[in-house]
């Protein structure tokens, strides 16, 4: 029996209603949360997006008809209640921010009724995620999502606030575009008017930020939906959120100035935490190697140590054979973990062959001074002491060394590194650690296709000091591009571009486009350069990786208000899904099973 509001207005949300206003008179809505029957007394629990409310109805209050529905309320049906506010008659609940007070019902409405939800509507829900997501508006209505999407709002609105007052328009881009890839997959959109043709969804604005300084507007921004079709993990999503921006006549450091105050703002506005300024900076270099990762978690030590120069003419064939192949050998030291047991020290190797590496030696310093190692019977005294003391090893300490070429060794203790970590829980949600990684390689070998790639983007200037090299060791050349790490996630990067059309057409050159294709690809922003192209900068930050460490959760589905599921679905609405024959038609597309066409 659903009643109308008619004659009702909602005068407070549940937990804006204070001890002020004890004696005045309130109506509110929301959920029932719970209800509790002591017999001829009812409390209810009532909810809605601010909190909680205790009401109670009481039979000579709220008449024999109103006492009658009071009976009736179930968890989830939405109520309105008129009442007045008292102080609590009962013990105060000190866990609400409500506690001290309650509302005395004069009057209710059930104005709709609910089934019994498939799971309970709390914090810290303990259902599975995947039953929470089928039915995910109900999961929306638990305190903790509700939480990280108020939190994600209010970043919202700090952050047009902020970029408005330094003079940055907001503009909109287009969805539907064209494929310009900028490392992932696209997705893509088949057009009906023009059959065999598809748009893409842009992986980001950048193309069309850049063409707004070149259009003169100075200073943009925007919160973009992306779109990229990569594989997902718990910091990756299908369709993700960027807070994107780009500066005319600016350099890096007018790039990092900006943020750093909007990252201080955000912080200390959201969730009160006061950012050091200025946020440290370290090349990637460096990053590499004190830390294997070019987003170093600094919440802790544990750096990498380069041993290669102490083990070149040792007896160990795994680390001389490393050296001779133009890689390295380097160590990590798990302080006091010397003696770790056996079986979990191989479920450490395990975990670093997952990262490419063929082995991991280790040597455990026992409290004695003795070691208990893999390869120290290879070793002299000599050689062992001098490893020893480079990592700092004390009694007590448990070291580990990869041997391969440079980027697994990185890879391997990088991620060895943060395994150690978490398993020792060194990882402290409280601390911020923010950090710039600046001067990235413009360039990496793709193994795969046999020809450099660009590391952030084509348009990224190089460093101008190593211009010289791009024609003779372009692997070598460092890019004007800079990525903004927290806690070992990478939550936003960008660059100085590209406003050289020289440049730029060399850059094709490199990564292997005929001035054809390049026409082809990306000839609307060549020939937009040709007509007065101011410097320009930028940077894109995940807003949802953003969000969900400053929620300190652990996955951006629990700050995205419908997320997509590992293989890119939805469980609650079932997408991708068939379409009907009809749409297929007007397409022209037709559906080729695999299993045929290999019959
Ligand atoms: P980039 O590709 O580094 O740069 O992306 C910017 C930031 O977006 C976040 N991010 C993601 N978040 C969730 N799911 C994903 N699949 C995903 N992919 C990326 C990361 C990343 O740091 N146009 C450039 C920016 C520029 O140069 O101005 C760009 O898109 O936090
Ligand atoms: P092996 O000679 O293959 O039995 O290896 C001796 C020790 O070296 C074992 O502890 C291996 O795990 C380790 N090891 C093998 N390959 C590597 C490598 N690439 N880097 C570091 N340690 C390795």
């Amino acid at each position: 029996m659903a009643e109308a509001m008619k004659g009702l207005k909602r005068t407070h949300r549940c937990a804006e209603v204070t001890k002020n206003d004890i004696g005045s008179e309130v109506t509110l809505m929301g959920w029932v949360q719970k209800s509790r029957n002591k017999g001829g007394i009812i409390f209810v629990d009532l909810r809605d997006r601010s909190g909680i409310m205790q009401i109670i109805f009481e039979e000579s209050d709220v008449k024999a008809e109103g006492f009658a529905k009071a009976e009736k309320l179930r968890s989830e049906f939405v109520i309105a209640v008129v009442g007045k506010v008292e102080a609590r008659s009962g013990a105060v609940n000190e866990n609400l921010a409500t506690g001290e007070i309650e509302i005395r019902a004069t009057e209710v409405r059930i104005l709709s009724e609910s089934q019994t939800p498939p799971f309970p509507i709390e914090e810290d829900s303990k259902t599975k995620e995947d039953i929470r997501l089928k039915y995910r508006y109900l999961d929306l209505r638990r305190p903790d999502i509700q939480k990280n999407l108020i939190l994600r709002s209010k970043v919202a609105t700090t952050v047009r606030n902020f970029l408005a007052e330094e003079g940055f328009l907001e503009v909109e881009t287009p969805i539907l575009i064209k494929s310009t890839p900028e490392g992932a997959r696209d997705y893509l959109v088949p057009s009906r008017v023009h059959h065999g043709k598809f748009y893409a969804l842009p992986q980001s604005p950048q193309l069309f930020k850049q063409l707004l300084m070149c259009s003169g507007y100075d200073r943009y921004f925007q919160i973009a939906k992306c779109f990229r079709d990569e594989d997902l993990r718990a910091d990756r999503q299908p369709e993700f959120t960027q807070i994107d921006m780009e500066l005319s006549f600016v350099d890096i450091d007018d790039v990092i100035d900006i943020n750093e105050r909007l990252l201080a703002k955000i912080f200390k506005d959201a969730i009160g935490i006061d950012v050091q300024l200025p946020i440290q900076r370290m090349t990637w270099q460096e990053a590499m190697d004190r830390f294997g990762s070019d987003k170093p978690d600094t919440r802790f030590g544990m750096e990498l140590k380069d041993i290669s120069d102490l083990v070149a003419s040792c007896g160990f064939g795994v680390f001389t054979g490393a050296l001779e192949n133009g890689g390295s050998v380097r160590g990590i030291n798990a302080n006091g973990q010397g003696s770790m047991p056996r079986k979990k020290i191989d479920a450490l190797v395990n975990f670093a062959k997952d990262f490419g590496a063929k082995g991991l030696a280790y040597l455990a310093i026992g409290e004695d001074g003795s070691y208990k190692s893999s390869f120290a019977k290879f070793m002299t005294e000599e050689e062992l002491a001098a490893i020893v003391e480079r990592m700092e090893g004390k009694p007590g300490d448990l070291l580990f060394f990869a041997a391969d070429k440079n980027k697994v060794v990185w890879d391997v203790l990088g991620n060895l590194r943060l395994e150690i970590a978490r398993n020792l829980e060194l990882l402290d949600k409280k601390k911020f650690n923010f950090l710039w990684v600046t001067e990235f390689p413009l360039l990496e070998w793709s193994e795969e296709q046999e020809r450099y790639v660009a590391m952030h983007h084509p348009f990224t200037m190089p460093m101008e000091e190593d211009l010289v090299k791009l024609d003779s060791a372009p692997g070598e050349v460092r890019a004007k591009a800079y990525d903004i790490v927290l806690n070992g996630t990478e939550i936003g990067g960008g660059s100085v571009r590209i406003f050289q059309s020289d440049i730029q057409s060399k850059m094709f050159e490199i990564l292997g486009f005929t001035p054809e294709e390049a026409e082809e690809r990306f000839g609307f922003l060549l020939n937009a350069f040709k007509y007065g192209v101011p410097p320009h900068a930028g940077l894109a930050y995940g807003f949802d990786r953003m969000i969900m460490l400053m929620a300190g959760v652990d996955s951006i589905r629990e700050v995205i208000a419908f997320p997509k599921v590992k293989d890119a679905s939805c469980l609650m609405s079932n997408a991708p899904d068939v379409v009907e024959e009809k749409q297929l038609e007007e397409l022209e597309i037709s559906i080729v099973c695999k299993e045929e066409t290999e019959e």
